[in-house]
């Protein structure tokens, strides 16, 4: 297993393109189920999650090619010969799940395995099932896997989501797509993932309204037909790399940032003291000198403070001038990355969702180990700005969210590097 030494120290300054969004990637390759036509997709991330969506899709008869050093995913299902998503893929991955509105919806029925928790949390289905149930699916789940069938088609109805779920929002809308009828999805979640996603769905020919809003209605149509979309800009990305310069000093240019994307987060950041402006190709973020402020922190949907930088938010706090308080309310066991920062010094109260950061002077190298994606790259950002040197092992949870994380960094100045084995 690889690991990634970060030397700490020292300002960082230049400039970061930010890729595409891995979150919506996961939900625009299953959208090819919906349509028999060859669905291209721009602006790609490369990424581990990736190929698995890809290895899924393959399994299921889908043909995807990897163009342009994968920046380019042109996709058609034009001949899928199997229906059956199975466990072995689908436990590598929760966003499997989203091939079972679009498939159900296309073909009528669909064997897919249930995801399984993961570190973070339960992270149950049952939300994405009564969606679906809602447009007249029949599920049953047996030895672990859901199967469903809608003989006469979908059809359209009323989906009242009693908490927002982004997953369970991308199935309930591509599945209404080629419902009969209209179907409206309340308490929807407005993720620019999810706006993404209803805009390539509109190109594909889907009839969709209020996806910025919380309630989306879409008109089912007989087809979908082909489309190329290009990836929307991936804003968990672009705040973990926000972060950077706010944690070691400097000024730092995000290509492709938009504020609208970051909104909350940006605003978490301006009140701790980091500068963050727009440019002509991006978002430039600035510390001057002098201490970050403490800032207290609610995970929410959007457009609340992200789940997603929570993790990356903690490692900014832990030398921050006060006390910081950051309660996880999306996930109910997302603070895995709180005891490694503490093993380099940082000081840490951890009580169910609510960490309580005390910002301490300076944080020390030390071998910490990732648990998750967010997490692991919390710990290399307190290694950027920690005394001496950290060992992050595991950085395989790395790979699947951040493409290039090391020549991104060393970029900006920052001394890293990738070595196998430790
Ligand atoms: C998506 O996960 C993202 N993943 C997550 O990013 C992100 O943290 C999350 O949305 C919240 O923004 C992808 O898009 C691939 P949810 P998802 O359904 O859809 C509960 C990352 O690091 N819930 O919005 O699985 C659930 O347990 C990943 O990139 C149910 O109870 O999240 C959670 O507490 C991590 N029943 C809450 O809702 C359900 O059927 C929000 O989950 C579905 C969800």
């Amino acid at each position: 297993m690889d690991s990634i030494i970060v030397t700490g120290g020292g300002a960082l300054k230049g400039e970061i393109p930010i890729a595409g969004a891995k979150n919506a990637c996961l939900t625009l390759m299953p959208a090819t189920l919906l349509s028999d036509e060859p669905l291209t997709l721009t602006n790609a991330p490369r990424l581990s999650d990736i190929k698995t969506m890809t290895e899924l899709l393959a399994s299921l008869g889908a043909e995807v090619t990897s163009l342009q050093d994968g920046q380019v995913l042109a996709l058609s299902s034009h001949d899928l010969d199997n229906h059956v998503a199975d466990y072995d893929i689908v436990r590598k991955m929760r966003a499997s799940i989203l091939v079972l509105g679009p498939m159900l919806a296309r073909h009528g029925h669909a064997v897919v395995s249930l995801p399984g928790g993961c570190a973070i949390g339960a992270r149950p289905v049952d939300l994405h099932l009564k969606a679906l149930e809602a447009m007249g699916a029949e599920l049953e789940l047996k030895e672990g896997y859901v199967h469903a069938r809608a003989p006469g088609g979908l059809k359209g109805g009323v989906v009242d989501f009693p908490i927002v779920s982004v997953g369970a929002t991308e199935n309930a809308l591509m599945a209404a797509t080629l419902a009969k009828g209209t179907t409206v999805l309340k308490n929807a979640a407005r993720e620019p993932e999810i706006v993404d996603l209803a805009v390539c769905l509109r190109r594909m020919g889907a009839q969709i309204e209020g996806e910025e809003t919380g309630t989306i209605t879409i008109q089912g149509v007989e087809r979908l037909h082909g489309a190329t979309h290009p990836v929307v800009t991936d804003r968990i990305e672009l705040g973990t790399y926000m972060l950077a310069p706010a944690i070691c000093g400097g000024e730092v240019e995000c290509l492709g940032g938009r504020m609208d994307l970051v909104g909350a987060f940006a605003e978490k950041l301006h009140e701790a003291g980091i500068e963050v402006s727009e440019t002509k190709r991006g978002l430039k973020v600035a510390r001057k000198n002098g201490p970050i402020k403490a800032v207290d922190v609610i995970t929410a949907p959007f457009p609340g403070f992200p789940t997603d930088l929570q993790a990356q938010m903690m490692a900014l706090m832990c030398t921050a001038e006060g006390t910081s308080v950051l309660e996880e309310r999306i996930f109910e066991n997302r603070f895995m990355h709180a005891p490694e920062l503490m093993r380099m010094g940082a000081n840490i109260e951890v009580h169910g969702g609510t960490a309580t950061v005390r910002g301490v002077d300076i944080l020390k190298g030390a071998p910490v180990m990732a648990t998750d994606l967010r997490a692991s790259v919390s710990l290399i950002l307190a290694g950027l700005a920690a005394e001496g040197e950290t060992v992050v092992s595991r950085v395989y949870h790395l790979d699947r969210g951040y493409e290039h994380v090391v020549r991104k960094l060393e970029g900006i100045g920052a001394k890293i590097e990738r070595v196998s084995g430790r």
